[in-house]
Formats: C-alpha cells, sequence, structure tokens
C-alpha cells in the first residue's frame, strides 16, 4: 500500500471533488473487547470504478462497510466519504452515498412497488417524480412483473435485485454492496453482475465487498484482500496474479516409474509422488505443450491426464495469507 494520503479530495461540496478519489480511508481501527477487528486499513477509492474489497467470513468487511457509511463509529483513523469526513460530516457523506447490506433491507410484507414508492417517500420524492423513478428502476430490473406482488413471495435474486433498486432511489454517487451475490445461483449473480457495470458505466462509484475471488476478478478496477483486520495486498486483478508463482502444465501418470522416467526427461519439472503428478513450469502456449507432449512421445511414456494452471485469485489468496480464500479464519 503506497500513496494513500488524500491526494486531489478537496473537502468542499464542489462536485470536482470526486474526479480522482470517492473514498480514502487512513488507519482505521475497530476493535470489540480485546478482539480488534480492524487494524490500520488505508483505502483509496477512484470515482467511477468498482473497488472489491475480497476477504473471508469474519474478516472485517461489513465493519469496514459500517465505518464508511457511517453507521459505526471507528475507535481511530480517518475517512472520507465523497469528499466529506465521516466523523463531522455525517449528513453530507450519507446524501451522497447508497448502501446495499449484507442482509436484504427489504419489506416482506410490502409489494416491490410499494418498496420502492416508501423509499422515494424517505428522499422527499414527490408525486410524480417519485413514481416516475419507480417505474423506471422496476423496469430497468426487470421486476415490472413482480411489482405487484409481496417481495415475501420473490426469489432470492428478486430480492437482491429489489434491494438494490431501493438503493438507487436517491440517485446516489457512490454506492457500497455488501456481498451482493452470496447466495445467488450463477444465473443471478451474473444479472447482477450485469448490473454493476452498468452502474459504473454510467458514473458511478461502486465499493463491493465479496468472499468470491471470481467476482472481485469479473468486476473489480482494483482489489483489497482483507485478511483478519488487516490488508494483505491491493492491486489490479492481474497485479495480485503476477505476486504467485507463475503458470505450469499438471501430468498425471499412472504409476511412479512412468512419473520418474518423465521427471528425468523433462528439464525443471517437480514431481509429487503421491499424487503421481509432475509439475511443469511454463505458460502452456502451443509451442511449448507441443514441445512437451512431443519429449514425452519420444521417450515413450504415456500420460493420464494432462492440464494447464494459470494462476487464479485463490492461488493469490493463499500465497499471501497462507490459508485458501474459504478456510474459516476466525469466529
Ligand atoms: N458488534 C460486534 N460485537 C463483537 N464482535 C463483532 C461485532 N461485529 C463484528 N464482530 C466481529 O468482527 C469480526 C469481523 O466481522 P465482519 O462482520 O466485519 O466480517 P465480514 O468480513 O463482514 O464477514 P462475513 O463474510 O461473514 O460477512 C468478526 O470476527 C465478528 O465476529
Ligand atoms: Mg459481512
Amino acid at each position: 500500500m503506497s500513496g494513500l494520503g488524500r491526494g486531489g479530495v478537496s473537502a468542499g461540496r464542489d462536485s470536482k471533488a470526486m474526479t480522482s478519489s470517492a473514498i480514502v480511508a487512513s488507519g482505521l481501527r475497530k476493535a470489540y473487547g480485546d478482539r480488534i477487528v480492524l487494524d490500520g486499513i488505508d483505502l483509496d477509492v477512484p470515482a467511477a470504478t468498482v473497488f472489491s474489497l475480497l476477504g473471508p467470513n469474519g474478516a472485517g468487511k461489513t465493519t469496514t462497510v459500517n465505518i464508511l457509511t457511517t453507521l459505526l463509529r471507528p475507535d481511530g483513523g480517518t475517512a472520507r466519504v465523497a469528499g466529506h469526513d465521516i466523523g463531522g460530516e455525517t449528513r453530507a457523506v450519507r446524501a451522497a452515498i447508497g448502501v446495499t447490506g449484507q442482509f436484504a433491507s427489504v419489506d416482506d410484507l410490502l409489494t416491490g412497488a410499494e418498496n420502492l414508492r416508501l423509499m422515494a417517500d424517505l428522499q422527499h420524492l414527490g408525486g410524480r417524480a417519485g413514481k416516475r423513478v419507480v417505474d423506471e428502476l422496476l423496469a430497468r430490473f426487470d421486476l415490472g412483473e413482480a411489482a405487484g406482488k409481496r417481495a415475501s413471495t420473490y426469489s432470492g435474486g428478486m430480492r437482491r435485485k429489489l434491494d438494490l433498486a431501493m438503493t438507487l432511489v436517491g440517485r446516489p454517487r457512490i454506492i457500497f454492496l455488501d456481498e451482493p451475490t452470496t447466495g445467488l445461483d450463477p444465473r443471478s449473480r451474473r444479472t447482477m453482475w450485469d448490473i454493476v457495470r452498468e452502474l459504473v458505466a454510467d458514473g458511478m462509484t461502486i465499493f463491493l465487498t465479496t468472499q468470491y475471488l471470481e467476482e472481485a476478478d469479473q468486476l473489480a478496477d482494483r482489489i483489497a484482500v482483507l485478511d483478519q483486520g488487516r490488508l494483505v495486498a491491493e492491486g489490479t486483478a492481474a497485479e495480485l496474479k503476477r505476486q504467485v508463482p507463475g503458470s505450469h502444465v499438471r501430468l498425471r501418470f499412472a504409476d511412479a516409474g512412468r512419473l520418474d522416467s518423465a521427471a528425468r526427461v523433462l528439464a525443471g519439472s517437480t514431481p509429487d509422488r503421491d499424487g503421481l503428478v509432475l509439475r511443469v513450469p511454463g505458460d502452456g502456449d502451443v509451442r511449448s505443450l507441443r514441445f512437451l507432449l512431443d519429449r514425452l512421445d519420444e521417450y515413450s511414456i504415456d500420460v493420464e491426464e494432462f492440464s494447464v494452471h494459470t494462476p487464479d485469485l485463490d492461488d493469490v489468496f493463499l500465497a499471501l495469507t497462507g490459508h485458501s480464500s474459504t478456510e474459516v479464519t476466525s469466529a
């Protein structure tokens, strides 16, 4: 982490304050009793980008969101959101942001349209303007048909969409999405991703937490990896992937004899005798693959299974934290 000053963000209400950083945080700390939950978090989120805070259960993602959205006071550190101080200017911060929490804030007893209208009323959007915003959002989120049905009858994906639509009623410039796709099936997840992409294209800034590496990879301009209250890495997906050992080809053999023969003829390879797998460094391009297979052919060594492995964010997580992203580390 470097260069995380308040560069370029002025405290003014001028929208130009948004041209550089939408969110800047420095040294955020939070503890519950003697349990340190956030241990000095620095963030810098450029406007009109997707920033993903990636971390396993209990890493401190929701705590970070709650602090940045003024729902929770930090024990230490400072942050400015949309140019406003989260400590002294909570109203201004709240006016600029929208929050879709980890647990949906949809009212089950109301219909989709009623939930949206309630938000419009809370935003003091009077009659016609309110109705227009509600209708637009229902159409945009493909909820028109379900608009008159109670939210209790909605599927998980529909609820998430309605929840996000409710967040958008106030036309926020910055949106916080806390695990927006947890529990959704692949199709609903993709719909949500498309929506996020559209919002960013419209100039919104999205602060998104996720425990899914693929989601951060798909959506985020920048990713910060949070592990037990500390940021262990920050960068683009490509930058993070560069931090782990490179690509390799995996070859599995029927027996140890073949494995050993192959290890002898393939320079730089590492055998795993338990799994009967040979790991050969290389980026898996056609030329090197052909060379590799020709070489095995030349020595009449049969291969049972063959795969090219390029590092993904899972490897990054493992390399950075020493444990996999799915392991529960605390609680
Ligand atoms: N009000 C609280 N009192 C005590 N401990 C808390 C409180 N809120 C959160 N914690 C603890 O702080 C840690 C971080 O919690 P947080 O909810 O920020 O994690 P998270 O990254 O959002 O996890 P998840 O992926 O499960 O939502 C957890 O160990 C949690 O038990
Ligand atoms: Mg959470």
